[in-house]
C-alpha cells in the first residue's frame, strides 16, 4: 500500500517546518499534555505555539514567569527531556508541601494552556565534562537532570558506560521507574540501582535499603572512582555524597553538582564567605588602613510595598533589600536564573548579568535585582 505523502501529516509537517528555538525572541510555551510519573510528581510536554527545534545540553533548565493570582511568579525547572528528541521539551514537577508553584502547576495546568520561558540555560551537564564513564546520583525531585542525560546517552547508542543510583523515599516514589527499567534491560551499559528508605503500602522493597552510603555504592557501583559524577537531590543528600566521595578518596574535580535551592551553599562556600567577611572587618579596624573612599547611597522604593531603603553604590539592590529585611524573589543571585527579575520604572542601575535576562527585557526596563547596583535613585515596581 503507498504510504501517504508525509506533508499530508501533522507530525511530518511539525518536524518540517520547525526552526530553532530563539531565547532572544521566543517565550511562549504551550502544555501538550500533563503526565501522572508517581502520586506527587507530574511531567509537562511544552512547545512552542509554531513549531520549534530545542537545542540543550542534558541537565540544563527554564526559567519560568507563571502568572499565579494576579503576580508574576519566576520558578527554574530543568528540562527532564532529551535534545535528542527536539520537538518538544518536558519538565517534571514533584509537588511541594505548601509550595505556591508546584502546587499551582498540579493542580491548574493543563493541555492548550500557555506559560512564558527563559533559557535554556546552566552549566551542570555532561556535555561540559566528556567521559567514558558516569555515575549519575539523585535523590527525589534530583532525578530530573539526570534523566536528561540518561535519555541522550540511551538514544544515542554509543554504548557509554552509565550508573545511575537514585535515592528515593519508597519504591512509589522512584520517578522514572518503568522507564528508567527499560533502557537498563535493553542497554548492558547502563546500570540501574533504586536505594529506598523504606516499603511502599503494595511494595516492599528488596533492594538496597535506607539512606545512600559509602557501603551501598561500593557495592552496587564497584568501580564508582573511577567515574565522572553528577549530583542533584536535596542539602542533606548532596552534603552527604560530598563527605562519602571525599572520605573515599575521590577526586573532587570529577564532582559536578547542581542545587533546586541555589539559597542552600555548600558548606565549603559558606565558610569562605564568612572568612571574606571577617577579613574585611578586620580591615575596618586597623587603624594604620589607608581610609575607605566614601560610598555614595541611594535612594530605593518599592512602589507596591511601599518599602524604601538607601542601598550603597557598591552593593546589589538584592542585598541592600536583604539587610533591610525586606524579602525580594531570588533564587540563584548570580544573574542566572532570573527569579528576581523586576521592572525599574525610575533610575538607572549597572547590571552584570549572566544569561537570565533578554536584551529587549532590559530596553524595556528590566533589571536582575541581583546583580544590579544603583548608579541613581530608584523605583521599583515590587
Ligand atoms: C536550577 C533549578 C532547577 C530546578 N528543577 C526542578 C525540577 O526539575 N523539578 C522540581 O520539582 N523542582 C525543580 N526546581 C525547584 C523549583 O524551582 C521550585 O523551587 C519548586 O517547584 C518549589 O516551588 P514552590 O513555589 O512550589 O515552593 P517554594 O515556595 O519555592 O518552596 C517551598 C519550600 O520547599 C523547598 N523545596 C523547593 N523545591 C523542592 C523540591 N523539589 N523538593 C523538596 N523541597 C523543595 C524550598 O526550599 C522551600 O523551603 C529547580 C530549581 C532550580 C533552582
Ligand atoms: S536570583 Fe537568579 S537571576 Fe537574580
Amino acid at each position: 500500500m503507498a504510504s501517504a505523502p508525509a506533508s499530508l501529516d501533522p507530525a511530518a509537517a511539525l518536524l518540517a517546518a520547525a526552526t530553532a528555538w530563539d531565547a532572544e525572541a521566543d517565550d511562549t510555551l504551550v502544555c501538550l499534555a500533563v503526565r501522572q510519573e508517581t502520586h506527587d510528581v507530574k511531567t509537562f510536554v511544552l512547545a512552542a505555539p509554531e513549531p520549534r527545534r530545542y537545542a540543550y545540553a542534558p541537565g540544563q533548565f527554564l526559567t519560568f514567569a507563571f502568572e499565579i493570582g494576579g503576580e508574576t511568579v519566576h520558578r527554574c525547572y530543568t528540562i527532564s527531556s532529551a535534545p535528542t528528541r527536539p520537538y518538544a521539551v518536558s519538565i517534571t514537577v514533584k509537588r511541594v508541601p505548601g509550595g505556591p508553584v508546584s502546587n499551582w502547576l498540579h493542580d491548574t495546568l493543563k493541555a492548550g494552556d500557555t506559560v512564558r520561558a527563559l533559557g535554556p540555560m546552566g552549566e551542570f551537564t555532561c556535555f561540559a565534562h566528556p567521559a567514558q564513564k558516569y555515575l549519575l546520583l539523585s535523590g527525589g525531585s534530583g532525578v530530573t537532570p539526570m534523566m536528561a542525560m540518561a535519555r541522550t546517552f540511551h538514544d544515542l547508542g554509543q554504548g557509554r558506560d552509565v550508573a545511575f543510583v537514585h535515592s528515593a523515599r519508597t519504591p512509589a516514589d522512584i520517578v522514572f521507574r518503568g522507564e528508567l527499567e527499560t533502557m537498563a534491560r535493553l542497554d548492558p551499559a547502563f546500570r540501574l540501582h533504586a536505594v529506598c528508605e523504606g516499603d511502599a503500602p503494595d511494595e516492599t522493597w528488596t533492594g538496597p535499603k535506607g539512606r545512600l552510603s559509602l557501603a551501598i555504592l561500593r557495592e552496587t557501583v564497584p568501580d564508582f572512582l573511577e567515574r565522572e559524577v553528577f549530583v542533584c537531590g536535596p542539602a542533606p543528600y548532596m552534603a552527604a555524597v560530598r563527605t562519602m566521595l571525599s572520605e573515599a578518596g575521590f577526586d573532587m574535580a570529577r564532582h559536578h553538582e547542581e542545587s533546586f535551592d541555589f539559597g542552600a551553599l555548600p558548606e565549603a562556600d559558606r565558610a569562605a564567605a564568612a572568612e571574606a567577611e571577617q577579613a574585611l572587618e578586620a580591615e575596618a579596624q586597623d587603624p594604620q588602613a589607608p581610609p575607605a573612599p566614601a560610598v555614595r547611597t541611594f535612594r530605593v522604593e518599592f512602589a507596591k510595598t511601599r518599602r524604601v531603603l538607601d542601598c550603597p553604590e557598591d552593593s546589589t539592590v538584592l542585598d541592600a533589600a536583604r539587610k533591610a529585611g525586606i524579602r525580594l524573589p531570588s533564587s540563584c543571585a548570580k544573574g542566572l536564573c532570573g527569579t528576581c527579575k523586576s521592572k525599574v520604572t525610575s533610575g538607572t542601575v549597572a547590571m552584570t548579568h549572566a544569561g537570565g535576562i533578554r536584551q529587549r527585557e532590559i530596553d524595556a526596563g528590566m533589571a536582575l535585582l541581583c546583580c544590579s547596583k544603583p548608579t541613581s535613585d530608584l523605583v521599583v515596581e515590587r
